[in-house]
């Protein structure tokens, strides 16, 4: 068995983190969601992986490499465009082969994995197997229609009038005949090749399309406050360790990872909570559910259930709380005279001031 993950994409759709960087890469606890992807892959004991990349190809081939790192042997499947999910298993045809495989999408998180689904997938051989979940906002989904006996009837694709909350999750179990309703299909109205549609044309057949209902599910679609809470989940599962410096006036308190090169002073650091290299603390708190990322610099500042990504700096900012912080941001106090907050922001940002 194989598995395909899908990696291309436009990079058209701008979201707080995915502005300068893919959203395969947007980090939870301080790593890539595509990583958990592929050590996900590896932990179910798959080890040839397709990955279809696209524009962003060069960050994508630079983030994973060879997939050695993962005990991986990764080849890379070049997409022109984002013409669909469907479109990404034509490409791989050849990749691919008549090996039943996974297809996973690179912005999928799903907590606790997918091994023992791959172990059911690949006992029972139904021709397809999807996943569910349900959520709150469907329109931005595939969705399911239930019927009798809780089968998987119809599917739509980010469907006006949903027939359900139970979305389609990104990951989906195929044998080889799945190549034959990817040939088969249609652009949609957003002229994609729906991998729904390939799913439809399936049920209809009728193959044999199983479904999963799982929970524990998330994929970036920008939402922070989503964001802070697969943060907060995975926290809650980090190895603590120190790797990086720490000096007598620190006090570390519960799960705490300090990675290699940073360097703590001064400073209390409550966890779960996990320091990027690179990264200096001096004088300040880092509260629970926090992840800094790499080569940042906090000093006499506060910061809890927070996300802040590499190179930032927070010098003198007291109490900041539930907040998601970009690369390269400065967040300091203003000058006293005139008194007044300074704000430079870029394109779809949101601040809460409390003054
Ligand atoms: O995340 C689950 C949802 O994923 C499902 O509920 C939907 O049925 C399914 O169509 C898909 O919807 P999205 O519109 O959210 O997919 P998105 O365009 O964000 O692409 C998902 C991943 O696949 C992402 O990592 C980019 C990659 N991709 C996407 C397209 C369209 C490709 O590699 N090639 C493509 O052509």
């Amino acid at each position: 068995m194989k598995a395909l993950v899908l990696s291309g994409g436009s990079g058209t759709r701008l979201r707080p983190l995915t502005h300068t960087s893919p959203k395969q890469l947007v980090p939870v606890a301080n790593k890539p969601v595509l990583y958990y992807v592929l050590e996900d892959i590896a932990n179910s004991g798959i080890t040839e992986v397709g990955i279809v990349v696209g524009e962003s190809a060069d960050e994508i081939q630079q983030a994973v490499g060879d997939g050695g790192k993962f005990g991986l042997d990764v080849t890379y499947l070049r997409q022109e465009a984002p013409l669909g999910l469907a479109h990404a298993v034509l490409i791989a045809r050849d990749y691919l082969g008549d090996d039943d495989f996974v297809m996973y999408l690179g912005d999928n998180f799903i907590l606790g994995g997918i091994a023992k689904l791959v172990e059911a997938f690949r006992a029972d051989r139904p021709d397809a197997q999807i996943l569910l979940t349900r959520v709150p906002d469907p329109k931005n989904f595939g969705v399911a229609e239930i019927g009798p006996g809780g089968r998987v009837v119809g599917l739509e694709e980010k469907p006006q009038h949903p027939k359900s909350d139970l979305a389609v999750v990104g990951v989906y179990f195929f044998t080889p005949v799945v190549h034959e309703a990817v040939r088969a299909v249609s652009p949609s109205w957003r002229g994609e090749l729906e991998i729904t549609h390939a799913i439809q044309w399936l049920i209809d057949r009728p193959c044999e399309v199983r479904s999963t209902t799982i929970s524990g599910y998330w994929k970036d679609t920008g939402n922070v406050v989503d964001m802070l809470e697969v943060n907060r989940s995975v926290l809650d599962g980090i190895e603590p360790g120190v790797e990086g410096g720490i000096d007598a006036a620190t006090e570390l308190i519960g799960r705490v990872r300090i990675e290699a090169g940073a360097e703590v002073s001064g400073s209390r650091i409550v966890g779960p909570a996990v320091v990027g290299s690179g990264t200096v603390i001096v004088g300040s708190y880092v509260g629970p559910y926090t992840s800094i990322g790499e080569n940042c610099r906090i000093e006499d500042s506060e910061i809890e259930f927070s996300i802040m990504l590499r190179d930032s700096r927070l010098s003198g900012t007291l109490r900041v709380q539930r907040s998601l912080i970009g690369r390269n941001v400065t967040v300091t106090p203003p000058s006293r005279v005139p008194a007044g907050n300074r704000l430079i922001l870029g394109d779809h940002s949101r601040v809460e001031i409390s003054s």
